[in-house]
């Protein structure tokens, strides 16, 4: 069994950042210890697309009442990969999203906005063969949240990952090429290198825009990498 590469904690944003507040009683109090992998973490549990919906990737439809949302419409699309560059076939991404006003169907959401009766604002897919996925959806807008005095999220939608392992399992977001919101946030602050938080902006994409219905955005998201390991005398992957 392989085990796979550290986080690369340089990358990804540190637990403590007390200018996202609530990062602050989440964070670890002690210093981190490292760990074997055990079975638990090298394994996850296997989806197939026999349990998803046939709308289940299409949030204009998914709880829509009596027409479509309100907002631009938009397809996102994708590749799941792992560190060494190989797609990740069979994950399963869960998407979830305010409105085009930015409002979120929550109980404990407390934004003026007004809720859209025609958008749920959660879906879920999974990668084909190649690690592809795609959904439709509105773009969502922006919302103030308090953490600061006056913070406001960019437009984002948000993303769970599984993988193959319990080890590849990455919850994330993801913003919108040429949103000026982006780097006045105190949550993509977080995230030392600018390098890194680039990745979390999905490009637009015309080249897979439909034309007189969606624009297209392209956002590919990388998954911890299996070291390499022998298996029945080959190289495993090759
Ligand atoms: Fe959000």
């Amino acid at each position: 069994m392989g085990s796979f590469y550290q986080r690369d904690r340089a990358w990804h944003p540190p637990a403590f950042t007390p200018q996202y507040k609530t990062s602050v009683l989440r964070s670890p109090q002690h210093a981190l210890l490292s760990m074997e992998g055990t079975v638990s973490e090298m394994t996850g549990p296997r989806f197939g697309h026999g349990q998803l919906g046939p709308l289940d990737n299409d949030l204009i439809h998914n709880f829509s009442r009596d027409g479509e949302p309100i907002g631009q419409r938009i397809i996102v699309h994708g590749r799941i990969l792992d560190e060494n560059g190989r797609p990740v076939p069979g994950a399963l991404l869960e998407f979830w999203q305010a409105n085009a006003g930015g409002r979120y169907r929550h109980k404990r959401e407390a934004y003026l906005a007004p809720l859209d009766p025609n958008f749920g604002g959660c879906g879920r897919t999974i990668t084909d063969d190649d690690g592809r996925y795609w959904f439709r959806t509105i773009r969502p807008g922006a919302y103030p949240w308090p953490n600061g005095v006056n913070d406001w999220r960019p437009a984002h939608i948000h993303f769970s990952i599984f993988g193959h392992a319990f080890t590849q399992r990455l919850i994330t977001q993801m913003y919108f090429e040429g949103d000026p919101m982006i780097w006045q946030c105190p949550i993509v602050s977080t995230i030392p290198d600018r390098a890194a938080a680039e990745q979390l902006i999905a490009a637009l994409d015309r080249n897979n825009t439909l034309p007189m219905d969606a624009l297209a955005y392209k956002f590919d998201i990388v998954l911890r990498g299996r070291r390499s390991t022998l298996f029945e005398n080959r190289m495993e992957g090759n």
